[in-house]
């Protein structure tokens, strides 16, 4: 069960020239115990089909086949010319959870507003503090020991509920133009591993003559609490395994490079399982199955990893991350958004930004930037 913090106090937040204020980001100041987070619990789930088209529905859920030789031999290569590659040029903003949550007013009803016969009436509020995608909770909280990629978040509030979505930011879009042949190859191996551990059926058959096509996804939406904040967000799960104990019997599947020098190790421990770890916990995973490849993208053998024992597997590294840093920093930064951002407006947009080695900052777009995305269907939904 988890820990009941003492009532986390907010570091200083400075008041800027021009609206914008900022949090600290420095690991230290947050190393205080683990904040209280509630066991995420499933209350939905939906999937993205072939077309990206959204349907209320469990058909792009997945069963893990677990491979029957120690060494699969499996070629990631297979297959990346056919592959069907989703358009990364269409923004997705918040789109799919907020049809979600439209299909789903009754779970955002308070139990007294359900007694009442009149559930037809309209809902004043999603009595929710925040909506948002798993991996905006994953890059926040991975914030404290990031040293590579920048960030940047909208932030609305409406209606009472902050809804988050992150946009792209220029070193991405640069990082993204400037990829080789060859990165972009190797960003098609961890969905070609997907493929050949997976089936459409528990115990079917993995079908890797199939193009890959990464439009396809299974979301699951969970309810949590962090200290004072309620959340309701969604994340892309890779399948399911019956022989999973316990209520959430989801797993995440990975891909990585065989390690050899202990460099390599430390630096996997270091950056790659807190990624691992973060996406995982939040949405209350307990199973991780890496594939380890070669250069040539061969998966010569798979590990397991237990969620909740990844933290411990730092231990020999030098000054590890640690998950109560990354708690109580996403606590805080939640926090700073409730203080920061209090005027409720659809088409008003905070935005929340950070670099490696600088502070977070939160600055007032006003009315009606470009980065408005809350889409008018929701603003104007008949369930209001
Ligand atoms: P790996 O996980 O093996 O790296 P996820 O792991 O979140 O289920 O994502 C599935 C695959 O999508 C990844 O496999 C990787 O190939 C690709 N992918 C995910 N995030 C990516 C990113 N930010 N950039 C490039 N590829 C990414
Ligand atoms: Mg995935
Ligand atoms: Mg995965």
């Amino acid at each position: 069960s988890a820990i009941e913090a003492k009532k986390p106090k907010l570091p200083e937040t400075n008041i800027h020239v021009g609206g914008s204020r900022t949090l600290s980001v420095k690991c230290e100041k947050y190393d205080r115990p683990f904040p209280y987070f509630r066991k995420p619990t499933e209350t939905g789930r939906f999937s993205q089909d072939h077309e990206r088209n959204f349907h209320h529905d469990r058909r792009q859920l997945r069963y893990y086949i677990k491979p029957t030789k120690s060494d699969p031999c499996f070629d990631l290569r297979q297959g990346y010319t056919s592959r069907i590659r989703k358009d990364e040029s269409v923004k997705e903003y918040l789109d799919d959870m907020l049809r979600w949550v439209m299909m789903n007013k009754e779970k955002f009803m308070l139990q007294s507003d359900k007694n009442q016969l009149d559930a037809k009436e309209g809902i004043d509020s999603l009595h929710t503090d925040f909506v948002c995608w798993r991996g905006l909770l994953t890059r926040l909280m991975c914030t404290p020991y990031e040293n590579k990629d920048d960030w940047k978040i909208a932030v609305t509030k409406f209606r009472g509920t902050y809804f988050l979505c992150e946009f792209e930011t220029e070193r991405k879009k640069q990082r993204e133009e400037q990829m080789t042949q060859q990165q972009d190859e190797m960003s098609y191996w961890g969905w070609k591993f997907e493929q050949y551990v997976t089936a459409d059926k528990p115990n079917g058959r993995p079908d890797t003559d199939r193009p890959v096509n990464n439009n396809e996804g299974f979301c699951s939406v969970v309810r949590s609490r962090l200290h004072s904040h309620s959340l309701v967000f969604g994340g892309e799960v890779d399948g399911v395994d019956s022989s999973i104990p316990g209520d959430n019997k989801y797993l995440e599947l990975k891909t990585s490079r065989i390690m050899q020098a202990r460099r390599q190790e430390q630096n996997f421990r270091r950056f790659k399982l807190i990624k691992w770890w973060a996406q995982s916990f939040l949405l209350g995973i307990t199973k991780i199955i890496a594939g380890f490849r070669d250069d040539d993208g061969i998966v010569h053998s798979l590990e397991e990893y237990q969620t909740q024992k990844i933290p411990s597997l730092t231990k020999d590294i030098h000054n590890p991350w640690q998950p109560n840093v990354c708690f109580n920093f996403l606590e805080q930064v939640l926090g700073f958004i409730k203080e920061t951002v209090t005027t409720d407006d659809p088409k008003m947009v905070h935005l929340l930004t950070w670099s490696p080695g600088k502070d977070l900052e939160c600055r007032c777009l006003g009315r009606d930037s470009s980065y408005v995305f809350l889409p008018d269907w929701f603003l104007h939904w008949e369930g209001w």
